[in-house]
Parts: structure tokens; sequence; C-alpha cells
């Protein structure tokens, strides 16, 4: 049976040693694995997804109760996969096995494992071509060719692109080699060297955009929207909608974070650990929110309520009509390059670590593997914008199936069931051990919402979330 080679080859002499460090190394410390969980978190989902989603639900509202799903959903939930994959210190497959084994739970808990490296899978396969569309970007701004464009003429420019699709793979290629040469090196010399140069760079870049948009944009207008907590303008999809993105936007649910944990120094606290993240994660998103609508306020004709094209259609009508705005535009789109690559990366570190442990082959073979298939299934994506445009399965395209299936079915399945799995079913030896220096009060307060209020909340979005898609 594969599981009991993998399972013996994982729990024979070297155990002791695998404690400290799995097969596949551990971070260099506990910052490493501060940036690393950050780089993971801020992506597209921060900078593209969060500013749109909030815009076309009224803003404040929605954010507050964005930030209420992180502090009580998401850093549970997050808490709960680094604390397995810790205990595990391989890929989420293995690592959830581990888990199970040791609960003497019943072995179809595994299909955790499996659900969340099936799901970075199939993410990866598109977020890819998304984040090719930012990468084009930044040469078709630093071109001048969006200089005093309208809307109208930005929307054609963007247009343009979906419609090429060798334009489209040779962007999605570029970025898949870019998540490969990083993932290759390793977790020491890959990963972490990877986010411990990219993330502060990422950081430096956003406060002087942020800068930026004080002085040229729109600030005031800006924090009022995102701040002014008008209960009125909430939707019960809004909730919905905040819920989702909280799950993406932390990458939970989909084995990265799990698989990064079991990088993580065993005498790192989980807890405080995963509330920097979080707080990162977050000052990200509404420092990117405050960026776009300073820039979206200041120019005429423009609405935050936007959509998907917010970032690729305003933007760059915003830019070109302000002086600098070329260079800045171009700096945005190397940050939110930056921040998406940052994050593929932990798409890709998952499926890899497991095939490695499964097959027993090398990492780079291991990688080749990884990012050729979820390229060939990029495709798909590509040629849902332009060529298969028209095949469409239930209102779906191919992108849209992908997105859907993820975000909407499998993350929050998988989310549920980890956080029942860590709630009821997972020995409590093992849970004592990794979160070891957590006050007794916190830990009452963690595993209060990991048992009750998570998994109903969560419960609640998904049966909502289906129901509002196929029946309303
Ligand atoms: N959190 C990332 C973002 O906000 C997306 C992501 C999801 C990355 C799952 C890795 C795993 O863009």
């Amino acid at each position: 049976m594969a599981s009991e080679y993998n399972f013996v080859w994982f729990n024979g002499d070297t155990r002791m040693g695998l404690q400290q460090k799995g097969m596949h190394g551990a971070w260099a410390s506990r910052w490493t694995f501060i940036m690393a969980a950050t780089g993971s978190a801020v992506g597209l989902g921060n900078m593209w997804k969060f500013p749109y989603v909030a815009g076309s639900n009224g803003g404040g509202a929605f954010v507050l109760v964005y930030l209420g799903c992180i502090l009580l959903i998401g850093v549970p939930v997050m808490m709960a996969e680094v604390l397995i994959g810790r205990h595990g210190r391989q890929s989420p497959i293995n690592s959830m096995r581990e888990a199970v084994t040791d609960s003497g739970a019943n072995a179809q808990w595994q299909v955790v494992g499996w659900l969340g490296v099936l799901a970075g899978m199939l993410i990866l396969s598109f977020y890819s071509v998304i984040a090719g569309w930012a990468l084009d970007y930044i040469f078709l701004i630093s071109s001048g060719d969006l200089q005093g464009v309208n809307g109208a003429a930005a929307s054609a420019k963007f247009s343009e692109l979906l419609s090429d699709p060798s334009r489209l793979i040779m962007w999605q290629s570029v970025f898949m080699v870019l998540c490969v040469a990083v993932v290759v090196g390793g977790v020491k010399k890959g990963l972490g060297i990877a986010v411990e140069t990219l993330m502060p760079l990422l950081f430096v870049m956003l406060l002087l955009l942020l800068v930026f948009s004080i002085l040229k944009g729109n600030f005031s207008a800006a924090v009022n929207f995102l701040f002014s907590f008008d209960l009125d303008a909430l939707t019960w999809r809004g909730i919905l909608e905040a819920m989702g993105q909280a799950f993406f936007t932390l990458s939970i649910g989909m084995g990265a974070i799990m698989a990064y944990g079991a990088y993580m120094p065993q005498d790192a606290n989980i807890g405080k650990t995963i509330l920097i993240v979080a707080l990162f994660d977050s000052s990200v998103a509404i420092i990117s929110g405050l960026i776009i609508f300073s820039i979206v306020f200041a120019t005429p004709g423009i609405e935050p309520t936007e959509g998907p094209g917010l970032m690729f259609i305003s933007l760059p009508v915003a830019f070109g009509s302000m002086p600098g705005g070329l260079l800045i535009g171009a700096i945005f789109f190397v940050l939110v390059s930056i921040a998406a690559w940052s994050s593929a990366i932990s798409l890709l570190e998952p499926c890899v670590a497991w095939l490695m442990e499964a097959k027993n082959i090398g990492r780079a073979r291991a990688n080749i593997v990884i990012a050729g298939t979820a390229w060939v299934l990029g495709l798909g994506s590509v040629f849902s914008f332009n060529i298969w445009a028209d095949y469409k399965v239930a209102g779906f395209n191919f992108f849209d199936f992908l997105d859907f299936l993820t975000a909407n079915i499998m993350l929050p399945i998988s989310g549920l069931l980890i956080t029942l799995f860590v709630g009821y079913v997972l020995k409590k030896d093992v849970i004592d051990v990794e979160m070891e220096g957590t006050s007794p009060q916190l830990l009452a307060l963690w595993q209060m919402t990991i048992r009750y209020i998570a998994p109903s909340a969560i419960a609640v979005v998904f049966i909502m979330g289906v129901y509002d898609k196929f029946f309303v």
C-alpha cells in the first residue's frame, strides 16, 4: 500500500531528526516563516480582489465584516493548519495522514490533505494567468501607450490583451518559470531567500505608492470610503463575500499554510506568529485599498464599483492622467507581480513536496511535473478569455468554473473539515506540544472558536453561497 510505504519512510530511524526538520528542510528562523506566510497571503487577493469587492459592496461596512472574519475564522483556522503541518513536517497530504494516524482517527480524514493540494494546483493554474496580466501591464504602462487614455480606450487595451492567446500564454509561461526558479531552490535557499528579499521590497513599494496617493490622490475620500461604517450598505451577500475573501487572502484551506507550517521552527509560538501574519495581510489589503481609491476618487468619471476591471481599466486611466503617473503605474504593477509571485510559490510548494515524498523523486523533476501540469491546465483559463469564451457549462467558462470550484466549494469544505478535525478529533497531546507556551486563556479562546464559531460560520457561508449561486 502506497500509504504504508510513506508512513514507514517518514517514521523510520530519522524520525528524531524530522521532529525539528522534515525531509524538505526548515525556515532559517521564525521571521522567515512570517515573511513566507505573509508572502503567500499577500497577493492578487489583496491588491486586485479586495479593493473591487469592497468597492462593489459599499466600502466600510464590508471592511468591518471582512476584518471580523479574519479574526474569528481566518486566524483560528490558519493556526490549526500550521499546527498540523508542523506536527507532520511533510507535505499537507502526508502531514494530514500523520495527524490522522497519531489520533487513531478514521482514515477518511486524510481527504483534507488531498483537497488542499488539489485546490492549490487548480488555483495555481489560473492564478498564473492573472499574474501574467500584471506582468504584461508593467510593460504596457511603461511603453507610454496608456498616456492620457480615457475609460473606453483603457478598456479596449485590456480587451486587446485578453483576446490574444499567445500574449497571455507568453506571460503565463514567464510567470510559471519565475515560480519554478524559486521553488527549485528548496525551502532555505529558494523560498526562504526569495521571501526575505521580496517582502521588504514589497513593503517599500507599497509605502512609496501610499505616499504618492496621499500627495496626489484624494486620500480623504478613500479613507471615508473604506472606514465609514454604514451598516445599511451591508447585504447578506456582502457578508458571504467578505468571508470568502478572508479565506482566500489568508491562503487557508489550500494546503499552502500547512506546507509552510511544516518548515516552521519548533520554538515559534503559533498563535502570536499567525496574528502577525494576519495583521500584515490585512494591513496590505487596507493600504492597497487606500492607494487605489485615492487614485480612483481623484479621477473624474471613474467609480469605485468598477468590479474586476478596477485595477486593469480604472487605474491605467488614473495613472495616465497624472503627472509622473506612468512611472508610478509601472511600479504599481511590479508590486502586484511580486505579490502574486510570492503567493504562487506557496501554491507550487505543497504539490512539489508531496510528489517528492510520494514518488521519491528530486525537487527539480517534481517541479517540472507540477508546474507543467498547472501550465497545461492554465491554457484552459487562457482560452476561456478568447477562443473558448463561448463554451459555457452552467454559465461558467473554464476560468469561472475553476475559480468557483476552488474558492466557493473546495476551500470552505476543506476549511470546515480542518476546524472539525482539530476541534474534535486531533489528539490532545499533539495540540499540547504544538501550542506550548500559549496562555491557558488564549488556548481556551482558540479552542472555542475552532470548535463552535468557525465551523458554524463556514457552514453558513458555504450553504448560503451555493444557494445564492444556483437558486436565487
Ligand atoms: N492569498 C493569496 C492572495 O491573496 C492567494 C492564495 C491562495 C495563495 C491560496 C496561496 C494559496 O492572492
